[in-house]
């Protein structure tokens, strides 16, 4: 069984304390921090760019998952990776060379990841599964944290799982959007090993327990 993986989103977090937050998933059972880039292009919202992510790999030695939601990411993958990201996922949407993009992302040595809005048919993967480390399905409509949560992603996740095992490829599966204690247990039912989520793991009483809370969900 696969061990699930936890990837706090610091869009949630506290800027003016970053440090301490970035510390917090440090010492946490999280696995993966989850880094969201927006252009106010790509998506209707801007979040922040290289300064943040430098700041981010400075006070940690987790994995470094960056979330592209910004046009053309093809002129900034090297860049992302000499700044920390050890993972950057890029969306089918928007991408015209997404083959091509992906092997970017991997030939500047980190892992790649596809992003599929929750409109886009999940068979899209298909021709593209080997070049893929991680399949991010979105929970929410991109560009803002703290949204509802959209059910049908449970089923999105039931069919990239079954397409993967067809595939027979290591693909892991993220899911982004509204994540929870409540909706956590049947996304890793359905399929899922790496969960994003921000709100609810910042906003709780105790962020340390809550990451806990959530990677126990995986039974
Ligand atoms: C939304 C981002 C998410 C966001 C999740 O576009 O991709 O990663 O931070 O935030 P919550 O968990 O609050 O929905
Ligand atoms: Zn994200």
């Amino acid at each position: 069984m696969t061990s699930a993986i936890i990837a706090p989103s610091i869009l949630a977090a506290d800027f003016a304390n970053l440090k301490n937050d970035i510390e917090l998933i440090q010492n946490s059972e999280a696995e993966w921090v989850h880094v969201d880039v927006m252009d106010g292009v790509f998506v209707p919202n801007i979040s922040f760019g290289f300064p943040i992510l430098k700041a981010v790999k400075k006070n940690t030695t987790k994995f470094i998952d960056v979330h592209l939601m910004i046009v053309k990411p093809e002129r900034y993958i090297e860049q992302f990776v000499k700044d920390g990201a050890n993972g950057i996922s890029v969306h089918y949407e928007g991408n015209l060379h997404i083959h091509s993009l992906l092997s970017q992302i991997r030939n500047a040595g980190a892992k790649a990841g596809l992003v599929l809005n929750p409109h886009t048919p999940v068979h899209v993967i298909k021709d593209v599964l080997h070049l893929i480390d991680t399949l991010l399905i979105m929970s929410v409509n991109p560009g803002f944290g703290g949204q509802k949560f959209i059910p049908e992603t449970i089923a999105r996740v039931k069919e990239a799982a079954q397409i993967i095992k067809e595939k027979g490829t290591s693909t892991i599966i993220q899911v982004d959007g509204g994540i929870n204690a409540e909706n956590a247990t049947s996304l890793f039912n359905a399929g899922a090993t790496c969960l994003v989520a921000g709100s609810a793991v910042f906003k709780s009483n105790n962020p340390l327990e809550y990451i806990a809370q959530l990677k126990a969900c995986k039974k």
